[in-house]
């Protein structure tokens, strides 16, 4: 519990203003890569394969064209994972709001990738070799220029950079929970915009309390022991914003923009010992024990 307050203070200070927002951003980029070329893949495998079956299961990238993945973070993985994996030429968009980039970090990955891959008699010749290219790039241009990728960095989050009905799929990873309360609703209507008739949305979103990614012995859905202004007011901070929505909200907004729901996938956590607060009680039981939200949307034809 201790870890709980101590990180939600920390990340509060860190909020304060530029300087303390850019200095959080800084040291993130250093340890940050130090942790990242030693970090375990084996999340990242399985949610690129949840990506991956995804994509297979409703044709999303059949004939190839055009994928746009929104906060590609710090090594592109779900970008790559799925130009890896296509059986169809894609280009590939990374989008994020600030250039958290490490290069190291991604070879280190995807050299893990490699050693997994090495007794997998499914992977084929030219896997093995985009995936050797990988782990012998020196800059991001040359990744970019090989996977015929771009990269976009629009700090206020905006998507008007991208055409109308300009691409096949577009997906994100543990991004979506941190777009603001106030922008999402605009922003899941430009991806509606850009995305071509039959295109597809395949989202992860982190629905559970991050603080508790910080200290284990709390309840992944904690925040929902506090009123929404409790919360806000002791939690909310702007280095790790969170916007708490709940998977029936974004069902909602992605309804209200003209999208079709095809599929929706839970991972859940047991609540049944945490006082929830009366400010959540519109929600389902089932939202509430949500941790983890990917939802699948087309845009009708
Ligand atoms: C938890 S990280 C996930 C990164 C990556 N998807 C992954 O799983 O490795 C969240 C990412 O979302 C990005 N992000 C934050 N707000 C965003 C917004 N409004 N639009 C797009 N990306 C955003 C952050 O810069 C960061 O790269």
């Amino acid at each position: 519990m201790i870890r709980y307050f101590a990180a939600a203070a920390i990340l509060k200070t860190f909020s304060i203003n530029k300087f303390t927002r850019s200095t959080y951003r800084y040291l993130g980029n250093v340890f940050g890569q130090k942790k990242r070329r030693q970090q375990n893949i084996d999340v990242y495998v399985n949610r690129g394969d949840q990506l991956i079956q995804l994509i297979r299961k409703y044709d999303a990238l059949k004939n190839g064209g055009a994928a746009v993945e929104l906060g590609t973070g710090w090594i592109h993985w779900f970008g790559l994972y799925l130009v890896l994996n296509s059986e169809s030429d894609v280009s590939l968009e990374l989008y994020d709001v600030w250039d958290n980039r490490q290069l190291d970090a991604l070879k280190s990955a995807f050299s893990k990738l490699a050693s997994q891959w090495e007794s997998d008699a499914s992977i084929n010749a030219t896997q093995r070799a985009q995936l050797a290219f990988i782990q012998s790039v020196n800059s991001f241009e040359e990744l970019y220029q090989y996977f015929n990728a771009r990269y976009t960095i629009n700090s206020d989050g905006s998507l008007a950079c991208y055409s109308d009905a300009s691409c096949n799929l577009i997906t994100s990873f543990h991004v979506m929970e941190h777009i603001n309360k106030n922008f999402i609703r605009e922003s899941i209507g430009d991806m509606f915009r850009m995305l071509k008739p039959g295109g597809f949305c395949i989202h992860q979103i982190g629905i559970d309390d991050h603080l508790a990614h910080y200290d284990d012995k709390v309840s992944q859905k904690k925040y929902l022991q506090f009123s929404l202004a409790g919360r806000k007011f002791l939690f909310e901070n702007i280095v790790q914003y969170h916007n708490v929505l709940q998977g029936e909200d974004y069902q909602r907004f992605f309804l209200d923009k003209g999208f079709e729901i095809i599929e929706i996938n839970r991972e859940r956590c047991d609540i049944t010992e945490l006082p929830v607060h009366a400010d959540w009680k519109n929600y389902s039981h089932e939202d509430l024990e949500t941790t983890v939200f990917t939802i699948v949307c087309r845009k009708p034809i």
